[in-house]
């Protein structure tokens, strides 16, 4: 009978998952166990700990609701978005802006505005600023019809989807025109804490970060035939540029509010001008999918059942009854 010790037991699972067929699965799911026995062997983990940890995962999930996702924010919090989103911006066939986090606030049920429209139903005391610039391609010739989703919190710095699931504030879809040209009317964005009412948030401030995100507006751009950009405009000046509580802000997507812009679309209100270009798009970007969603896309109900659980799917319970009796 074989003798497990923290030394070996990485290679017993590891062999016992050699079955996988799934290539990319098996790959994986080996460097994941193999990372997971390091760090557990690595900082000696403890009973109480071990425990401490599934509580802690527990809670995350739920948290989780058709408008509200705590695993993304855990993975935002932990720069495993962020990491995984640059690591996905540098496959890009060809330069063009770069990509941010499209964060827990993305959600599919957005309205189409004409092009200079308010995105924001009411400016909560906010002050009120134009958005303009081009869609263009890797050369800077104009994309037509590009489709430019963008959101963002109100003036309060709350996001509609934190009041509730009906509300739709402060999102919008337009299309740019014949030169690529969008121009949308919001609300100027502040800094915002993060959701800190949950498990992540415990986890933030319990390691005494500040938590918040600089003032920012999301975008989510696509084309026909180029890569889909999700990206995020960062307001200069605000203080949490540097660190940003979730690794999203970086230099190449700070944009300045201008009080007088000659060329501005529409006058008299203070301007963010930003053009964005957009890659060609691969085969591989169509399959790569985006670091986010809308999270009633992932929690579909409350995910609770009060029907016994736990029965293992009949091909496996009939594969067990057809094996020889004994052990
Ligand atoms: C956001 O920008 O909407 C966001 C991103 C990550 C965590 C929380 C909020
Ligand atoms: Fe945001």
């Amino acid at each position: 009978m074989r003798e497990y010790t923290p030394e070996n037991i990485t290679d017993a699972v590891l062999e016992q998952m050699s079955t996988t067929p799934d290539p990319r699965m098996k790959e994986i799911m080996e460097a994941a166990v193999k990372h997971l026995h390091a760090f557990a062997r690595d900082v000696k983990l403890t009973p109480a700990e071990w425990i401490k940890g599934i509580e802690f995962m527990t809670k995350v999930g739920q948290m989780c609701s058709p408008a509200r996702q705590e695993f993304i924010l855990l993975s935002d919090t932990v720069g495993l978005s962020a990491l995984v989103n640059i690591m996905h911006d540098k496959t890009k066939m060809e330069e063009a802006t770069g990509a941010s986090l499209l964060g827990p606030f993305f959600r599919e049920n957005t309205p189409v505005f004409a092009s200079g429209g308010q995105i924001a139903r009411d400016l909560k005391g906010g002050e009120e600023i134009l958005m303009y610039g081009r869609v263009t391609n890797a050369k800077g010739e104009p994309l037509a019809n590009a489709l430019v989703t963008v959101w963002q919190t109100a003036a309060d710095g709350r996001y509609d989807i934190q009041n509730s699931l009906e509300e739709i504030d402060c999102r919008g879809i337009f299309r740019t025109d014949a030169n690529g040209n969008y121009s949308i009317r919001t609300v100027r964005p502040l800094g915002y804490f993060i959701p800190l009412d949950g498990p992540v948030g415990q986890m933030v401030m319990a390691q005494k970060r500040h938590g918040k995100r600089p003032a920012h507006i999301h975008f989510l751009i696509s084309a026909v035939g180029h890569r889909e950009l999700v990206t995020a405009l960062y307001l200069s000046g605000d203080e949490h540029l540097e660190d940003d509580v979730v690794f999203g802000a970086s230099g190449d997507l700070v944009a300045e509010v201008k009080a007088n812009d000659p060329n501005a679309p529409m006058k008299g209100l203070p301007t963010i001008h930003f053009d964005f270009s957009l890659a060609r798009e691969t085969e591989a970007d169509r399959k790569a999918g985006r670091v986010g969603a809308d999270p009633g896309a992932i929690t579909a109900g409350d995910g609770k059942t009060s029907a016994p659980y736990g029965a293992p799917p009949p091909e496996m319970l009939a594969a067990e009854a057809s094996k020889k009796p004994g052990f």
